[in-house]
């Protein structure tokens, strides 16, 4: 068999057999097949995309490139979230907590930055000293002691996807639905949670963005879910504008820290609610979603989800000194407001240029080996909905970068906000929900 000949195979719009899959799969682990060919190969596949079967085998090879994690030592009925990424989506670093604090085993793996979207790995690591990097042994041990780990994917765990996703970051084939199922179903199944919650992000800030894309992204990824015997449902959500108000990795821990202090945005608290009553149902906590809904508030009111922030940076080495002080972390050199020139409704605030300009102006990556400036993003000043004054600031810019930059990124951020006359309506943040 030949890398060449199955990539051309994949052009032309045939469907790949487990054997080839098989081979491109092994030989990319193995440094047998380059960079290259994946990137050809990942091209073709967005291009003329998978069938079901194509994507089942892709997933449970990927699941399998390396080692698996076995849970069932663990007690309780473990559980998993996952987004499909978005801008300002820091609902793990407040969803896991407070189910956590709910009494669910939390155990998640989680990623880096992709495209435009943040990742929850670049993020907990603005948390000094945070460690990612966590064995297997310690991994099952944190869970079994404070009910919650949020580690990186090690290299022995599913290594074609960490491979393969650091590839689609740089090489423009990060928006397929076969390789995004693949991607967060292989990791979520190697992670060996009983129940598996996905946010699939849906709208301009994300990778899906129509209605019809997202549903049948979702769907797939339950039904593979599902079919594999772990309970898997999904809900859709709304990136059209960013989540919440802050941009950016240490910017979003704060925002979390406030989050879990009673103190979050309102369209991040509706997500979390939502998606972590459907979790507290799936981990057999409450008896429907209502009542997990009123035991997660109560874990903010109460403080013990902030409590269990606590106790998990702690646990993977992080300075808490930072979560319960966020005024410690580190400010950028350049803080420039973006004022509104007229007054009005904010009509839309375009999440893919804000997530865009957030990593332009430090916080992301542009290339593989660029690294983060924790302190850089964006802050929002309004929402879609809000009435703004002429005058008014509608966002700050965070960057350490030059002021030729800024000032670009400055007129990008600000024709990012449509201001209309006429009333409008806040968006809702939950779509629908599929389970
Ligand atoms: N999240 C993932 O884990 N993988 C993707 O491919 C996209 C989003």
């Amino acid at each position: 068999m030949r890398m060449v000949d199955l990539i051309i195979k994949k052009r032309s719009g045939e469907s790949l057999t487990r054997d080839e899959i098989a081979f491109w799969i092994d030989g990319y682990v193995n440094g047998i097949i380059p960079d290259y060919q994946t990137s050809a190969m990942c091209m073709a596949i967005l291009f003329k995309g998978m069938s079901e079967e194509e994507v089942i085998n892709l997933t449970d090879l990927m699941e399998h490139s390396g080692e698996t994690l076995d849970l069932s030592n663990l007690k309780g009925v473990k559980v998993d979230k996952h987004s499909t990424g978005g801008v300002g989506d820091k609902t793990s670093l407040v969803l896991g907590p407070m189910v956590a604090a709910c009494g669910a085993t939390l155990a998640k793996l989680s990623g880096r930055g992709l495209g435009h979207t943040g990742g929850t790995l670049d993020k907990l690591e603005s948390i000094p000293g945070f460690n990612i990097a966590i064995s297997g042994e310690r991994f099952t041990n944190q869970i079994n002691s404070i009910g919650i780990c949020i580690a990186g994917q090690t290299q022995s765990l599913v290594p074609a996807d960490k491979k393969m996703y650091a590839l689609r970051d740089v090489t423009g084939t990060v928006e397929s639905i076969p390789l995004i199922a693949a991607s967060v179903m292989s990791k979520k199944l190697a992670a060996g949670t009983d129940a598996i919650l996905l946010d699939v992000t849906l709208g301009n800030g994300a990778f899906m963005k129509d209605i019809n894309q997202a549903r049948t992204l979702a769907k797939l990824m339950v039904k593979i879910g599902n079919g594999l015997k772990r309970d898997t449902r999904a809900v859709l959500s709304n990136m059209d504008e960013p989540l919440g108000m802050a941009v950016g990795n240490a910017l979003e821990v704060k925002e979390a820290i406030a989050a879990l202090n009673g103190q979050g945005p309102e369209d991040l608290m509706e997500l979390c609610y939502t998606s972590g009553s459907i979790m507290l149902e799936q981990a057999h906590l409450c008896r429907n979603q209502m009542e997990g809904r009123l035991m997660l508030e109560a874990c903010i009111k109460d403080g013990s989800a902030f409590k269990k922030f606590l106790e998990m940076v702690k646990a993977q080495d992080g300075d808490i000194e930072y979560i319960l002080h966020p005024e410690k972390f580190p400010l950028a050199k350049n803080i420039i407001p973006i004022y509104a020139k007229e007054e009005g409704y904010i009509k839309s605030i375009d999440a893919l240029e804000i997530g865009l300009s957030s990593m332009t102006l430090g916080g992301g990556r542009e290339t593989l080996d660029d690294v983060i400036d924790m302190s850089a993003g964006i802050m929002l000043n309004k929402k879609v909905g809000d009435y703004v004054k002429e005058g008014e600031v509608l966002c700050y810019l965070h960057s350490n970068k030059n002021v030729t930059l800024i000032n670009r990124v400055s007129k990008e951020v600000f024709n990012a906000f449509v201001i209309t006359k006429e009333f409008v309506e806040k968006p809702k943040v939950i779509l629908e929900i599929i389970q």
